[in-house]
């Protein structure tokens, strides 16, 4: 896969080549390119943001630099790719959505900053606009940072498959408990059952628990679950034991 960021901040960017992410641009999975929108301005003073029209407050990233840089990495890159405008309006960033983009082969993230953007940017050159939140950051540095982070560790040969089926949200379940050493610690203990050694009842107890979290604290995840076996009996019990029947039917 190839990501071009375009950016009018692209020293926020070196953080993000480290651990997983740097491995998988090392072993060749993944191309990432930050670019400075300034590249693409044609002024003196390279200006890529200017006040609205009709006053108000802020700066607007202007739409020829963002053009301009789109039309550039499309050439060097011999491929259309997969506009994205990080945007705090656009579809709310999920796993579904990161599963979607880790099929494509070229992603072009466009950062805002400061008021936002020109219009024409979001109508006639973005594919799909993502947020990460209903929340307002100070630009899309951020927001692209956690877009390819999530994409880049489903890329095939990132991680191990089994890793990445057994997360939270895949599968619409919570991810279990995790313990490691020591047994005993401040007099909390691991639970029993993980120092049993017996992997049948482990792999039970670990997917009760991510029942049980995903019922407790996401209920609205359940229309993805498939229980088996005595699994929706357990639910059944979890929920009247709390008097609380409205989670995962
Ligand atoms: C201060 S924000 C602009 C907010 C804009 N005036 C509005 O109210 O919708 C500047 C830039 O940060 C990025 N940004 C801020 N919050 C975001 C979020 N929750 N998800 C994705 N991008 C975000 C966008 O690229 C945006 O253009």
């Amino acid at each position: 896969m190839r990501i071009d960021v375009l950016t009018l901040f692209p020293e926020m960017f070196p953080p993000i080549f480290t651990s997983i992410i740097k491995r998988a641009a090392e072993s060749g999975r993944v191309e990432i390119n930050i670019r400075d929108i300034r590249e693409f301005t044609k002024d003196r003073h390279r200006t890529a943001d200017e006040p609205p029209f009709g006053g108000g407050r802020g700066m607007i990233l202007k739409p020829e630099p963002v053009f301009l840089g789109v039309d550039r990495i499309r050439e060097e890159a011999g491929s259309k790719g997969v506009v994205l405008l990080l945007c705090p309006q656009g579809e709310r960033f999920n796993q579904a959505i990161a599963r979607e983009l880790a099929a494509e082969d070229h992603l072009i993230l466009i950062c805002g900053h400061y008021e936002g953007v020109d219009e024409r940017i979001r109508e006639y050159l973005a594919d799909r606009e993502i947020s990460i939140g209903d929340y307002v950051l100070t630009g899309g540095e951020i927001p692209a940072m956690a877009v390819m982070d999530a994409v880049v560790r489903l890329l095939p040969g990132v991680l191990d498959g089994e890793v990445v089926e057994s997360e939270s949200f895949e599968g619409g379940l919570l991810d279990y408990p995790q313990y490691t050493r020591p047994r005993e610690f401040r007099g909390y203990e691991v639970p029993e059952v993980l120092l049993s050694g017996n992997h049948g009842e482990i792999e039970k107890w670990r997917k009760r628990e991510a029942l049980r979290r995903t019922f407790e604290k996401r209920p609205d995840l359940h229309p993805e679950i498939k229980l088996k076996n005595d699994e929706p009996e357990f639910l059944k019990n979890l929920g009247n034991e709390r008097g609380n029947r409205n989670g995962l039917d």
